[in-house]
């Protein structure tokens, strides 16, 4: 008897899964509603829990033995080879002020590995895609890496986690070097969208502390899928579990890996 092929999700099902909760975000974007503060720290707003649950009722309808971590709701424990790893709303604190730089994030990991990563910044309509082994898109397009080999002329990107504490002066020395080395540092705030911008070659290197699985799921393989280099800090294969993420075009990662390495 011929083993059964089992039956995975599409790429158009993924693409569709971030159009529509980018569609709710959207939908709420710059309108009157709910926003509560978290018990740990950031702000989860009406939108945040719309868009997850619109992901999760469709995964569950379509692949009802599925995993799913997820920021809002938090982990649904299936079958671990099925694994979606979801944020609905990343660039929560820009979304709640009007400021339109937010997305939907959502990775898909077979067998523990990871398989296809969507990425929807709805304002902008840009749907970033990557499927291992399959490449990187923008809109449908093919996209790599930037070309930039020198520090000083690499403009770069990262982000600051919310609680306040004493570490985040070590992150912010950081920061001040990284920006006496480079052209520039944006902070834009959506590491996911940082990494998409890594991948587009818009920005030619990424780094962020304390980032969690669902900021990075997506991102992490449109990186590698684009050309690029993701590690942690010191340079050594990294997971989405990792807390340091060090993502650039591969030319300009051991200059930047010895920058943020500098300071502990
Ligand atoms: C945050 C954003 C931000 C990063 C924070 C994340 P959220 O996610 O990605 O850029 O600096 O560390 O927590 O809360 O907007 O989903
Ligand atoms: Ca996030
Ligand atoms: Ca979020």
């Amino acid at each position: 008897m011929k083993p059964q092929k089992r039956h995975e999700p599409s790429s158009k099902f993924l693409k569709d899964l971030a159009l529509g909760a980018g569609a709710i975000l959207m939908k709420y974007f710059n309108k009157k509603h709910k926003i509560e503060v978290k018990p740990g720290a950031g702000i989860v707003t009406e939108a945040d829990k719309a868009a997850e649950s619109y992901i999760i009722k469709n995964i569950l309808r379509k692949f009802p033995k599925s995993s799913i971590i997820t920021e809002e709701t938090g982990e649904y424990h299936g079958d671990p080879k099925l694994m979606w790893v979801i944020d609905p709303l990343d660039g929560t604190s820009n979304y709640a002020h009007g400021f339109p730089w937010f997305c939907v994030s959502i990775g898909l990991y077979l067998d523990g590995k990871p398989k296809a990563g969507v990425i929807y910044q709805p304002f902008t309509q840009e749907l970033y895609f990557a499927e291992k082994g399959k490449g990187a898109f923008l809109n449908g397009k093919r996209i790599k890496v930037s070309k930039t080999n020198k520090l000083e002329e690499a403009l770069v990107g990262t982000g600051f986690y919310y609680s306040k504490s004493e570490s985040l002066r070590n992150e912010v020395e950081v920061f001040r070097i990284m920006n006496e080395s480079t052209l520039a540092v944006r902070r834009p705030g959506s590491a996911a969208l940082d990494l998409a911008c890594v991948a587009s070659g818009r920005f030619d290197g990424f780094w962020e502390r304390g980032l969690s699985s669902w900021d990075v799921a997506a991102g992490f393989l449109l990186v590698e899928e684009a050309g690029g280099l993701v590690t942690n800090y010191q340079g050594k294969k990294t997971s989405i579990f990792e807390k340091y993420c060090l993502a650039t075009n591969g030319k300009i990662h051991k200059r930047m890996q010895s920058v943020v390495s500098s300071i502990k």
